[in-house]
């Protein structure tokens, strides 16, 4: 059985109060039994890392980092290995967030070191994919998000990739208020479910999750959780609002 598994993407939001406000809120309002049935996670910006992950120590609720690099350490200004945010409690990684692909303009072969090394460190992966809006409307959502699976994947064995999450996020989705429908949603999980079957075997692809991303709101939650290969969920804006984030943990239950 996939156990469900909610995060929240912050992106480059908050503050270094609201940020701990706001963790302290989704850990004092996720009931009892939310806790036990759903993996839950925020990813807040590098800055706040370690106070968040001070405020939501024994609460149950994972931390993660937005990015990271793939080097261990050296001259490199500017970037965070994965051995450093394990140092101070991280547990995921975002790895090619279509922000990162699409407006910092990393390429599949740069997110697949991310996600090595990400592993290698110690972290556990939630790698995204997804078709722009000119891809799907093309039909090229399928050889799209192909090449990102066997690229972003490429040269992990399966005992690697059993860290892994894998986040389908429609590109068209995210941040615009335009969910997937949850069969369109549905469909591509099923494909990317059945691409890591070719690629690994049945075993890995019954137990690796597959979250969906792309405008999850409260009302939309329950829906996108019903259907058969989504297992959870990778919210952005609503992750920001205590309220929406927990009654989205609930609906995923
Ligand atoms: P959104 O973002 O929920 O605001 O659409 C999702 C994401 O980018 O992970």
């Amino acid at each position: 059985m996939r156990k469900p598994f909610v995060a929240g993407n912050w992106k480059m939001n908050t503050d270094s109060h609201t940020s701990v406000e706001l963790v302290k809120a989704i850990a004092s309002r996720t009931s009892e039994a939310a806790r036990r049935s759903v993996h839950v996670a925020v990813c807040p910006p590098f800055v706040y890392l370690q106070n968040v992950v001070n405020a939501l120590r024994k609460s149950g609720v994972a931390v993660g980092a937005q990015d990271i690099y793939y080097e261990k350490e050296g001259a490199f200004t500017g970037e965070i290995s994965s051995s450093m945010l394990k140092d101070i409690g991280c547990t995921y990684v975002l790895c090619g967030h279509s922000e990162r692909r699409h407006v910092i303009g990393e390429s599949d072969e740069l997110i697949n070191k991310k996600t090595a090394a990400a592993i290698l460190g110690g972290l556990l992966p939630i790698f995204c994919v997804g078709e722009l809006i000119e891809e799907r409307k093309a039909s090229k959502t399928e050889e799209v998000v192909t090449r990102q699976v066997k690229k972003g994947l490429a040269g992990l064995s399966a005992e690697k990739v059993s860290a892994v999450t894998v986040a389908y996020e429609p590109v068209w989705a995210i941040g615009t208020g335009l969910t997937a429908t949850p069969q369109q949603a549905q469909e591509v999980h099923a494909l990317i479910r059945k691409l890591l079957g070719q690629m690994y075997d049945a075993k890995l692809a019954e137990e690796i999750r597959i979250l969906y991303g792309g405008s999850v709101k409260p009302n939309n939650a329950a829906e996108l959780m019903h259907q058969q290969d989504i297992d959870g969920l990778l919210v952005g804006g609503a992750s920001l609002n205590a309220d929406d984030f927990v009654a989205i943990i609930q609906a995923a239950m």
